[in-house]
């Protein structure tokens, strides 16, 4: 036996023949498995090798795509056979076969060869499916219900009935709605996202959405019924109230298409014949709430009682009272082109959904008779469901949601400003119990208190269900440290509560908008939690779609409530995001898609400039205000060089782009461009005599040091400036949400890593470890939300200053992003130990599998593990100290750098 084993050992693996390796796996078309609905003509693939050898790599692959899974069995690439393509790359990987049609499915499989030369097994099948490619593939027309206008209109119900004689092989629902839709089909709900469309630039376009129903419906009757309600569209946003994008009717656009065993199809599409009512939903509001009245349920079919009336046709743009703006010519034309036949602007949508992703239990109090206090113990964005065991023919139950609680228990809702943020469920009396969900909104809050209850409830009175755009997660980190851990964590809740279809500042007050400074200063951190280039990618198509014809952009995206120019650093997300995306995602189609808008906002501020006396860009309204400057600051720093600041770090971003893109000249332009501001920005900013930049502050040293504006020969000098300041200041920040991004990757870039630790694990204000400490479960929008007025601007759920988790990845753990290899085809691994820090663990899911850095320090030893997933490559910085050596499978590592390829590796130091 022995000697068997020790033969077997010794022929070399290659010579026992034809073994291939492991299959590639995780195949994604786009950003999904199998996406159910693109209308990308050219999807981008990519797969994972699941090869675990050291310096496991790519060296060729090829695709094949069938029409149906037989030929795909057979090896019968009829869509597209991509024949041996000798190539490392196995991320977006543009389909290049046959035009893709309307509604097909095709089936694809990959293989590839290693660095040997030798195949792989051919990987698992996976597929997509396209969806409506062609404006005349839309037979169905908008509808809604003739007078049901208001602000906000009223929620309404559409519903048609149809028959099949036979059963489907495949049946399809695409849909839309403005504001937003619910489906259900013979009772149960079609599909499981919340609050579709999702929100765009409704102007521009719109999403529509594609379900699978082959198995919802059935011969003989079915029934399908539309909600409508006015989310993001009609409940009027903003906290002056204001901005709707109409005041109704409420509209629906949805097509049934059936394909049956014989070859034969059926549509079912809105129009004329379905009939229309009010809803249940006696109001809704995306701010202030949802009131529901079960008593108004409609029965099956179409009873005259239930107050069915024939849908009205608004594929026209005579319908007076949709509202763009103040001016009706403006208005009507506008409603022409997103709504006339044949002219509809719908898009199949490019983001994940809005989901269900966990329920939370509460624990209930009872502060005041009859008034029960539910406690989910974590702030979060979503709704709740509410269950009656018993209830009463109209018994009113009132449920009001916040982040805070009075000091008797109940609940406070003054930092909600003017949303009230309360729902009401009037009760149908069934006998058994009834049970309520809100369809048309959210809440962000930790606490409900419910009035009008006629049994003593329990903590399954009320489910919290948690709601987010469904961005799957990448990123684990874990250390020693507890406060890190909680910051951590507090960090992540407050990424999915703000996840809302649109990257949001907040998800409680009369606010919720796509803050342009928030997500651009928060995007690298979002990038290390979740999968966010689908997410971000489809932000960034908002911004552009939003953009001013002179090239600004705005502030907020969608666009509303904030006029433009947008201001510095929030201006310069177009610019920021893209390129973020682009170094965690290597997704270059977002830069080529984002080159032009980014190029015009960069252009804007260059002409801009050319007026300005120092040619260099600031923002101002010209009575000396210059922008938010480093936003909700501890020491406000001058605003108006931000603007410059901004200038030249968005156009080294634009040059960079350009020269990925392949755009030589203007590569040379921006660089130069970026190069002669810089100068502008020293010789007007940088105080010599003083070695300072003007204001002296943290931030007013840190925002030229890390936007490329300081010379090399002053990074050491600017650094200290910081330091120093940050050590007068007894080890605390003094930065607001712009600048603190910058501050602790700098100070452990400059060799301040202890002090940056120290600032890091603060416990007393102006700090991170403050608000932990203060019972924050969510990062707060101030650092100092706790003593603030709490009526005044003071949300707790606010993503900004959570922008420090990307120094928990990229600098305790040292994983960051390489641009000589974007997309983490090429990545650095260059851990920080440091402090009382005993251990750190990260892990990262990047394009092409997990990577780890994970240390644990025992005395003077310093074990470190690393994992680089098959086809990447990674540059090790070992943590080395003084004296310090390291060992790499027992043999001692020359250095403290090494590149490695794919594998596994435990470094020993000592
Ligand atoms: C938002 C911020 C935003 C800011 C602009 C606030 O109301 O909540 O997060 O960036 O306005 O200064």
């Amino acid at each position: 036996m022995q000697t068997v084993l020790l033969f077997l050992v010794l022929i070399p693996a290659l010579a026992l023949g034809q073994t291939a390796d492991p299959a590639p796996k995780n195949l994604k078309c786009e950003h999904e498995a199998h996406p159910l609905g693109l209308d990308e003509t050219k999807p981008r693939l990519s797969w994972q090798s699941a090869a675990t050898n050291r310096n496991a790599r790519q060296t060729a692959y090829q695709i094949l795509v069938s029409s149906d899974q037989q030929k795909l069995a057979a090896n019968q690439g009829d869509v597209w056979d991509s024949g041996k393509i000798t190539s490392d790359q196995s991320v977006f990987v543009e389909y290049a076969g046959k035009p893709l049609r309307s509604r097909q499915r095709v089936f694809w499989k990959v293989k590839t060869w290693d660095e040997r030369g030798k195949p792989s097994a051919w990987s698992p099948m996976e597929w997509w499916e396209m969806a409506l490619l062609d404006k005349t593939d839309w037979k169905g027309e908008w509808i809604g219900m003739a007078g049901a206008v208001g602000k906000p209109p009223r929620s309404v119900q559409a519903r048609k009935a149809f028959t099949l004689t036979q059963k489907p092989t495949r049946a399809r629902i695409y849909a839309t709605g403005l504001g937003s839709y619910t489906l259900n089909l013979n009772g149960k709900k079609v599909g499981n996202d919340f609050l579709a469309p999702g929100w765009t630039d409704y102007l521009r376009k719109v999403f529509y959405q594609t379900y699978d129903i082959t198995d919802q419906v059935s011969v003989g009757e079915n029934t399908l019924d539309a909600w409508l309600g006015s989310a993001w569209w009609s409940s009027g946003l903003g906290w002056s109230g204001g901005f709707s994008y109409s005041d109704g009717p409420l509209r629906v656009l949805a097509q049934v298409v059936l394909d049956f065993p014989d070859g034969t199809s059926q549509i079912v599409a809105t129009d004329g014949s379905w009939k229309v009512r009010f809803s249940p939903i006696t109001y809704d509001h995306l701010y202030h709430g949802e009131h529901y009245d079960a008593r108004l349920e409609a029965k099956p079919g179409f009873d005259p009682n239930d107050g069915w009336v024939n849908a009205t046709l608004l594929s026209n743009a005579s319908n007076p009272t949709t509202l763009f703006g103040n001016d009706p010519a403006a208005n009507a034309a506008n409603e022409a082109a997103l709504f006339n036949q044949g002219a509809v602007k719908v898009v199949a949508q490019q983001e994940p959904s809005i989901r269900l992703t966990e329920t939370l239990m509460p624990k209930v109090s009872e502060p005041k008779p009859g008034r029960y206090v539910f406690d989910f113990g974590q702030n979060f964005a979503g709704i709740t469901r509410l269950k009656l065991t018993k209830s009463q023919y109209g018994q009113r139950i009132r449920l009001r949601y916040a982040e805070l609680l009075h000091d008797d228990g109940t609940v406070a809702q003054e930092n909600l400003r003017s949303a009230l943020a309360t729902d009401e469920y009037i009760a149908r009396g069934t006998r058994g119990g009834e049970e309520w969900e809100p369809r048309f909104l959210y809440h962000g809050f930790r606490y409900v208190e419910v009035t009008g209850l006629s049994e003593k409830p329990d903590s399954r009175t009320l489910t919290g269900l948690v709601l987010h755009t469904d961005t799957p997660p990448t990123g684990q980190f874990t250390s020693s440290n507890d406060l890190l851990n909680r910051i951590y964590q507090n960090c992540r809740w407050t990424l999915r509560s703000n996840s809302m279809s649109v990257p949001t500042d907040c998800p409680q007050r009369d606010e919720r908008l796509g803050w342009m400074g928030d997500a651009q200063i928060f995007a690298p951190t979002g990038a290390y939690l979740m999968d966010i280039d689908g997410f971000f990618g489809k932000w960034v198509s908002d911004i552009a779609d939003s953009q001013h014809s002179t090239g600004y952009v705005y502030d907020v995206n969608p666009k509303m409530v904030v006029g433009g120019p947008s201001k510095p650093a929030w201006g310069d997300a177009i610019a920021v995001v893209p390129w973020t995306l682009y170094q965690f995602y290597g997704d270059k189609r977002i830069l080529e898609r984002a080159y032009e808008p980014m190029k015009r906002w960069v252009q804007y501020m260059n002409d801009d400039s050319t007026t300005r006396r120092h040619g260099l860009y600031h923002f101002t309204n010209g009575s000396g205000w210059y922008g938010y400057g480093d936003w909700v600051p501890v020491k406000a720093s001058p605003s108006k060089p931000i603007g410059g600041a901004y200038q030249v770090y968005s156009n080294q971003l634009l040059a960079n782009t350009a020269a990925v893109l392949g755009k030589a000249d203007d590569a040379t332009k921006y660089a130069a461009a970026a190069k002669q501001y810089t100068d502008r920005y020293n010789a007007l900013y940088f105080n010599e005599k003083e070695v300072n930049y003007l204001g002296k502050t943290q931030a007013a040293n840190l925002m030229p040091l890390s936007l490329g504006v300081v010379p090399d020969a002053m990074k050491a000098q600017i650094a200290k400036n910081v330091a120093d300041d940050i050590r007068k200041a007894d080890n605390h920040l003094t930065t607001g949400f712009i600048a603190s991004q910058m501050l602790l990757p700098r100070l452990s870039e400059a060799g301040y890593h202890d002090l940056a630790y120290q600032v890091a694990t603060q416990k007393t204000y102006p700090s991170w470890g403050y608000m932990a400490e203060n019972g924050a479960t969510t990062m707060w929008e101030l650092w100092n939300s706790d003593k603030e007025k709490p009526e005044g601007m003071n949300s707790r759920n606010h993503f900004s200053y959570g922008s420090v988790v990307e120094w928990y990845f990229g600098y305790l753990a040292g994983i960051r992003p390489d641009p000589a290899g974007p997309g983490f085809k090429k990545f650095i691994v260059a851990p920080q130990p440091v402090g009382d820090l005993n251990f750190v663990k990260a892990s990262y899911q990047t394009p092409y599998g997990e990577a780890v850095s994970s240390w644990e320090k025992t005395d003077a030893d310093l074990t470190l593990n690393v994992v680089i997933p098959a086809n990447s490559s990674a540059r090790v910085v070992l943590p080395l100290t003084a004296g310090q050596a390291a060992k790499l499978d027992g043999k001692a590592v020359k250095g403290k750098e090494l590149t490695l390829g794919a594998g596994r590796y435990r470094f020993e130091i000592r």
